[in-house]
């Protein structure tokens, strides 16, 4: 390509390659501006967005009520620091989140950080404190994030672990429901008995920790059952169970929270995040006033967690997702692309299994339907296509062979019948299609 011909993009990553750290990803979108569900790059490309900045547009980018109350908290004040002054949007995304809470009843209190990681890690310290124990229990697929305690608690090894051992002491892994790769609810309670006699003293576990869909794993839902039998073998033995909803929560499946979708659970800790910021970073731990109340004053906390124009953006989120009428538009947006998704399955055999809860719905691809090999290079495939005709598009999975969507649930009628349109021509592109 001659120097006139250079894109704007093509300049910007070979800026990118010079500066910043190759170990963070790079892909191909420069973003020049994003509103709703489409995103435009720096070369006036316009693109719909399937992956929301990896599920933290539930509501769209650029959401006018998040907007105007991120406009009017930075003329207020910006950081304060929560340990040095008290300030109110912080108590009210709290108090927003005890009337959302799915765990129990009585008081719930809340904790904000920053990124889903630091949720996570401070799910765990009170777990620990509520309980006196040090064993913390995580599941095949699952997902946690990047600092030492959440990578060591993440399952896939290549790129979350492989060479940042040593990895954080007392974190045990059980087998997670994968029905379409042969694993069921009974298996998978089986499998965490054998954990209590093979891996660790159940009497010496703090929590489990469990996502609801697991997200970057393979958007896996758990079974109907699982959640409540996985609870009840928690309350027999005294152990904490800690709902992950930092990807499925905040209305990706339709109801606040992914737990909704399941009778009888009551999580003893949700960690929430991505969304609930509206685009900006925000996370938070909720729960019962005695498992949050178990840690003294001081324990908790951090320099920038619960950031005021964050706090601003996600009273509006939460107050939007909470509303009936958008739980409603998201279990249409579900309805249809499951629908859609599932007649391009029954034309496309290397369509393993159409699987998600709502509109948080993945594509498992693999080589044929009999042996079940999953297809990472045809998944890879799909998401270059689907980049050249205009669609964002992400992967997961332990394998690399699941295309996820996480389109922001604002999409209008016609650009999810764009994008789907796109993703079913890219499967096309990438040599998939009836034999
Ligand atoms: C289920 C789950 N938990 C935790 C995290 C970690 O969140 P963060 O990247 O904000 O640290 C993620 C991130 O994708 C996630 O999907």
């Amino acid at each position: 390509m001659s120097l006139q011909e250079e894109t704007a993009a093509a300049r910007v990553l070979a800026e990118r390659a010079r500066y910043v750290a190759r170990g963070v990803s790079t892909p191909r979108l420069v973003v020049a501006r994003a509103f709703g569900a489409r995103i435009e790059d720096v070369d006036g490309r316009s693109f719909i967005d399937f992956a929301g900045g990896i599920g933290c547009q539930n509501l769209g980018h650029g959401n006018p009520a998040a907007v105007a109350a991120i406009h009017e908290q930075v003329d207020l004040y910006l950081h304060q620091c929560f340990m040095v002054g008290t300030y109110e949007p912080y108590i009210e995304v709290c108090r927003l989140l005890a009337e959302l809470s799915p765990c129990g009843k009585g008081e719930q209190r809340s904790l904000l950080l920053n990124s889903g990681a630091e949720a996570i890690e401070n799910a765990v310290k009170i777990a620990r404190t509520a309980t006196g124990r040090p064993a913390v229990i995580t599941f095949d697929n699952g997902y946690h994030g990047r600092t030492l305690l959440t990578m060591t608690m993440t399952s896939k090894v290549v790129p979350y672990k492989k060479g940042f051992g040593p990895f954080a002491p007392e974190v045990y892994r059980a087998p997670s429901p994968y029905p379409y790769r042969g694993v069921g609810s009974d298996e998978a309670i089986h499998g965490l008995e054998e954990v209590f006699k093979t891996g660790v003293d159940p009497e010496s576990v703090a929590c489990v920790v469990l996502e609801p869909v697991q997200g970057e794993g393979g958007f896996i839902p758990m079974p109907a059952d699982y959640p409540a039998r996985l609870q009840e073998l928690c309350r027999k033995h005294g152990i904490l169970y800690v709902d992950d909803e930092v990807q499925s929560g905040c209305a990706r499946t339709g109801p606040v929270w992914a737990i909704e979708h399941y009778e009888g659970v009551e999580p003893d800790l949700l960690v929430s995040g991505k969304s609930i910021g509206g685009g900006m970073p925000l996370t938070a731990v909720t729960g019962r006033a005695e498992v949050m109340d178990a840690v003294d004053p001081g324990g908790l906390g951090g320099t920038f967690g619960g950031n005021p124009v964050a706090c601003a953006a996600a009273v509006a989120v939460l107050e939007e997702v909470s509303a009936p009428e958008f739980r409603a538009r998201a279990a249409e947006l579900g309805d249809r692309m499951r629908g859609r998704l599932e007649a391009l399955a029954e034309r496309t055999p290397q369509i393993g299994e159409v699987r998600g809860l709502g509109p948080m719905l993945g594509v498992e691809l693999v080589t044929d339907r009999d042996s079940k090999t999953p297809a990472p290079e045809l998944a890879k495939a799909v998401v270059d296509a689907a980049f050249e005709r205009g669609l964002l598009l992400l992967s997961c999975g332990t394998y690399g062979n699941v295309l996820r969507t996480l389109v922001p649930l604002v999409v209008t009628d016609e650009e999810l019948e764009q994008g789907l349109g796109i993703l079913e021509e890219s499967l096309a592109d990438a040599g998939a299609g009836a034999a």
